[in-house]
């Protein structure tokens, strides 16, 4: 049989997806990812690959009234979802069903990728045309799942190999597991970003779990 591609897990586990996405414990991390983009009231900020739009009431929260938030998503069933959440929707609040690696949109302030990255079958493409989207001065992060070398980084590192299996399907290379695929291609995105940006910033939260990178596109008159 078949494995799924990207997209139609997506359309099939939306709501699913949404209730994980909205764990308590997730709240901080995701935080972390909207403070790495160095954000001020009346920002345009764009979200790649939204989903279910969980980051979208503190990019709001952070670019204020005056500000605007597009969350894109390729996934039609994610958006439905997000618009059904009164704090993800309203005044400056838009969501764009759209290409995330061919985004539509021009001279943004900033661009979160939150697990996304290790989708794209390219995702150096990617962040190449997310960093041409961005104004001079503004900020890309990228907020990803990763193994840890953590104590208890053993068993938890087979949970990885089943979540990313989940979560990024059809991304497998071939013989490779599913883990090192997905891991490949985050580090390729953020070798990238490391190429197009300055004032690079690493954290990492949940022991190690999640690794955010993000930069400042650099004004390419200098
Ligand atoms: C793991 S979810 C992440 C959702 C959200 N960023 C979050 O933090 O919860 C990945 C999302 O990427 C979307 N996606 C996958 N490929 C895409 C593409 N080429 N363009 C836009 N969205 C894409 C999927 O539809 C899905 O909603």
């Amino acid at each position: 049989m078949r494995a799924p591609t990207s997209g139609e897990f997506y359309e099939r586990w939306a709501t699913v997806y949404d209730r994980v996405a909205r764990l308590p414990g997730l709240r901080s991390w995701r935080g972390g990812a909207v403070d790495a983009l160095d954000l001020a009231p009346g920002d345009t900020v764009v979200e790649m690959g939204v989903g279910t739009g969980a980051n979208v009431p503190e990019l709001r929260e952070r670019v204020g009234p005056g500000g605007r938030v597009v969350g894109l998503d390729i996934t039609a069933e994610m958006l439905r979802t997000a618009r059904r959440h009164p704090e993800r929707t309203g005044a400056g609040v838009d969501y764009l069903r759209a290409d995330a690696t061919r985004p539509p949109v021009r001279r943004v302030d900033a661009v979160l990728g939150a697990f996304v990255a290790g989708i794209f079958p390219d995702p150096a493409a990617a962040v190449d045309a997310w960093c041409d989207c961005v104004v001079p001065g503004g900020r890309v992060a990228l907020l990803n799942f990763q193994r840890s070398d953590a104590v208890l980084g053993a068993p938890l590192n087979l949970a990885f190999e089943g979540f990313v299996r989940l979560s990024s399907p059809g991304t497998r290379l071939s013989g490779g597991s599913h883990a090192d695929a997905f891991e490949a291609r985050v580090a390729a995105a953020r070798r990238r970003l490391t190429e197009r940006t300055v004032d690079r910033r690493y954290e990492t939260f949940g022991g190690g779990y999640l690794g955010l990178v993000s930069g400042t596109v650099p004004d390419d008159t200098g």
